[in-house]
């Protein structure tokens, strides 16, 4: 399909840390519910996987965001395509994203997510690659950090392919 892509995180490195962030939610929420907030389409595959290693009582919810600029830089610039169909009021929100690169698009979706004054807010994000942060922000739940390449795969696209991926590849 690819032969160029080179494989950086396996399938069963992805599968074994996300139980262990399943765990790790599952421990910190001590029963309470989580509604999990997804970010389309990157993150659809990666809160596939990570809600049924919660073990607690969760809902799910999704936002739509793009970001202009080119497919590899950012701008700054997010625009909300997508809300959430229900209020965080007094919620356990964990909002779930499958990168962290310039910070851009959590840093608005916090601010834009805090003001449904939910119970607790935290971020699930797969993979982050601090090296490229140019916001303040951070994840509460990291699957890994990255060095400063364009990865495809377990749901993370290049013009839209690849997301069909098993495995996280670095696109060359
Ligand atoms: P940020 O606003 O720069 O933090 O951008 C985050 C978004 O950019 C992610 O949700 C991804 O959609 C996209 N992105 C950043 N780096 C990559 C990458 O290496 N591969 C695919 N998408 C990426
Ligand atoms: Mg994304």
């Amino acid at each position: 399909m690819a032969p160029d892509l080179k494989v950086l995180l396996s399938r069963e490195q992805i599968a074994a840390r996300v139980a262990e962030l399943g765990q790790q939610i599952t421990g910190d929420f001590a029963g309470e519910p989580v509604v999990l907030v997804g970010v389309l389409k990157g993150a659809a595959i990666f809160l596939s996987d990570l809600a049924r290693q919660i073990e607690l009582d969760s809902t799910f919810d999704f936002i739509a965001v793009s970001s202009y600029g080119t497919q590899r830089q950012n701008s700054g610039e997010v625009k909300l395509l997508k809300d959430v169909d229900q209020s965080m009021e007094d919620k356990n929100v964990i909002l779930v994203e499958d990168i962290l690169d310039t910070g851009w698009t959590l840093s608005y979706l916090k601010t834009m997510l805090l003001g449904h004054h939910p119970r607790s807010f935290r971020i699930a994000a797969l993979l982050d690659k601090k090296c490229r942060r140019q916001q303040p922000i951070h994840a509460d739940y990291t699957g890994f950090e990255i060095p400063d390449e364009f990865v495809v795969g377990y749901g993370m696209d290049y013009a839209e392919r690849y997301r069909n991926l098993p495995d996280i590849c670095v696109l060359p």
